[in-house]
């Protein structure tokens, strides 16, 4: 590794309540015309994307709306996104909701500039031209896609489905508004699950092999929000304070991460929401306590760090097990599953402990193996699938 540091965000973040208000301007102001909002059915039903769609009608800027993104969006939904892209001759992109339609709409800008198929850019800078002008606009504090170089669809194409992370400077968005008045209306579990993953980012982004002063003063700025708000966030959706400090935390995360890579914790869990679809915050956080005990051995001080940012104060003889308590301790609080299991009965998804070889070969291959601060094996993958089953 070298001794430069290079840190990318998007060019601009509009945070606080009321932010989505600047999405004409960032359209007009850079002399574009007709955005594709992608977005899902849920944020159309909840009346979310009514919201953006009346200041764009209020403005006078025609838009079209793709809103079949699903959970663990797929490389279908990337094509259909830029079919409807290329019909309606849109020149920029909105994705507005969780990471599922930012990332599709990341996808979509990808096919619109780069051409061929999604999948043939997964990995590491593959793509050959910048996104068009693409605005995030998150609705879950969760997955930091606003704020990343990342995105991850599940190719459907193969024997099973898998995840492919595409890591590239050019899928930053341009602008990315972070209004915390489009998650007041999350529900707790959604609320737990993407909180969650947002932790998730911090604490794998601190511990990474790849962290950097920046990477760090974000991913513990981030840590210490989350143990502070997620709780309240959770028990009161309207506690807008609350809202308003995830809000925060998961964009810093997300630039935590998207420059400091992440670990075993989300290798872990891409094979568990391609196999069983369970949601990826949740796949997320029932690993992370196991996957930070395994991990301790490389980390100790680090983790101790994450003890006090928890709030702890007297952390004992061995610090870096009071964060791994402080971890589990958060997710019995806001009703994380507490297993594999539970989560797969809690969507009525069917699992088997036969996976688990499979599973775990893909976990090695994930892109953010390499940065998890204790190398595994095959076998040492297995026994934690296994303990957390
Ligand atoms: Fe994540």
């Amino acid at each position: 590794m070298s001794n430069v540091t290079a840190f990318q965000m998007a060019d601009i973040l509009f945070t606080g309540a009321g932010s989505l208000a600047q999405s004409p301007e960032l359209i007009s102001g850079n002399g574009l015309k007709k955005p594709l909002i992608v977005t899902d059915k849920g944020i159309v039903k909840v009346g979310l994307a009514k919201r953006l769609q009346d200041i764009l009608d209020e403005a006078g800027i025609s838009y079209a709306l793709y809103d079949g993104t699903v959970p663990n969006p797929t490389d279908d939904n990337v094509g259909e996104a830029y079919a409807m892209y290329q019909k309606e001759g849109c020149d920029c992109l909105i994705g507005m909701g969780g990471g599922s339609s930012m990332d599709t709409a990341k996808g979509c800008g990808v096919l619109a500039t780069s051409g061929g198929t999604i999948d043939e850019y997964r990995g590491m800078g593959l793509l050959k031209a910048p996104l068009p002008f693409y605005i995030a606009v998150p609705t879950t504090a969760g997955t930091g896609s606003e704020s990343t170089c990342a995105a991850v669809i599940t190719n459907t194409k193969g024997d099973h489905h898998w995840k492919m992370v595409l890591l590239d400077g050019k899928l930053l968005p341009n602008a990315a508004i972070i209004d915390p008045q489009l998650m007041v209306g999350l529900p707790p579990f959604i609320t737990a699950a993407t909180g969650m993953d947002a932790m998730t980012h911090a604490v794998e982004a601190f511990i990474s092999v790849a962290a950097s002063e920046y990477t760090d003063a974000m991913a513990i700025g981030a840590i210490k929000l989350i143990f502070k708000y997620l709780r309240r966030a959770v028990a009161n959706g309207n506690d807008i304070e609350a809202r308003e400090k995830m809000a925060y935390a998961q964009t810093m995360a997300g630039i935590a991460f998207s420059n400091g890579g992440l670990g075993l914790v989300h290798s872990m869990a891409h094979p568990l929401s391609a196999f069983y679809n369970i949601a990826h915050g949740d796949a997320n956080a029932l690993l992370l306590p196991t996957i930070i005990d395994f991990n301790k051995l490389a980390c100790r001080e680090k983790l101790a760090e994450i003890a006090l940012a928890s709030g702890m104060t007297d952390l004992g003889p061995n610090p870096e097990d009071a964060a791994v308590e402080a971890l589990q301790r958060l997710n019995d609080d806001v009703n994380i599953p507490s297993s594999i299991s539970d989560a797969a009965s809690r969507i009525g998804a069917k699992i088997n402990e036969a996976d688990i070889a499979a599973l775990s070969k893909d976990a090695l291959n994930e892109v953010s193996t390499p940065t998890n601060p204790r190398v595994p094996s095959i076998p040492e993958i297995e026994a934690l699938y296994r303990k957390c089953w």
